[in-house]
């Protein structure tokens, strides 16, 4: 079954109690939560607090995504949260060494953990750390924004890890971000993603949350 992970950027912050109850009563299983620093991506999101506050009003799994130059150091600033799985991107890490030091930072506090790429970095350079990682995130648009186009060619990016993971018998999770809607969902799916956040296509769906929400379940996996 495909896993639909909501993007809380694209939520209206005026009211975002509101946003999240429409979502703890959809059938969406995740909730992406995007940590921008200014710096990694030319924009700045939300920390730490927001999630705290975020955690007593939902049960559902918690996706982080750090976009940000200091994941080893970021991972501190979230201990007080609950988060399920973080998700943490490859170009931040200073050399190969500290990829490996943040992923088992990363799980020594119990969480899941998940590495993702831009589209401009080659998805082999991720070998290293397949056999450790829970899952990886394939960027789909430069990262930093929601509502951009969806990149095609990012698709070849998750036949690779797929073909990677069978012949290695490895277990990943393959998530896709970026201009995800029915269409390029669909696309995604058929490139064996499992796992699709979607931000603007979920909460600024013209007819509904749920209908955004429930199209993307609809999505059948092959393997
Ligand atoms: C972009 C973020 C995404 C963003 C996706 O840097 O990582 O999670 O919210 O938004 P849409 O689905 O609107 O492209
Ligand atoms: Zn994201």
């Amino acid at each position: 079954m495909i896993i639909v992970s909501p993007s809380l950027l694209s939520a209206n912050f005026l009211n975002l109690e509101k946003d999240i109850e429409t979502f703890n009563e959809s059938k969406a299983q995740w909730l992406h939560y995007d940590v921008m620093d200014g710096n990694f991506v030319p924009n700045l999101s939300f920390g730490p607090q927001i999630l705290q506050q975020v955690n007593t009003i939902t049960d559902k799994f918690i996706d982080v995504h750090i976009m940000v130059v200091n994941p080893l150091e970021t991972i501190d600033y979230f201990d007080k949260c609950r988060i399920d799985i973080l998700t943490f991107h490859y170009e931040a890490a200073k050399d190969l060494q500290q990829c490996h030091a943040i992923i088992d930072k990363i799980h020594s506090k119990g969480m899941k953990a998940g590495i993702s790429l831009k589209p401009k970095t080659p998805v082999e350079l991720l070998k290293p750390f397949l056999h450790k990682v829970d899952m990886v995130l394939i960027m789909s648009v430069e990262p930093g924004f929601g509502g951009q186009k969806f990149m095609p060619e990012m698709l070849e990016k998750c036949d690779f890890l797929h073909n990677f993971r069978v012949e290695n018998n490895l277990n990943y999770i393959i998530q896709i971000d970026g201009g995800i809607n029915y269409e390029t969902g669909k696309k995604a799916v058929e490139h064996h993603c499992d796992c699709l956040v979607a931000g603007s296509y979920c909460f600024n769906n013209p007819v509904c949350f749920n209908t955004a929400v429930d199209a993307l379940l609809s999505l059948e996996k092959e393997d």
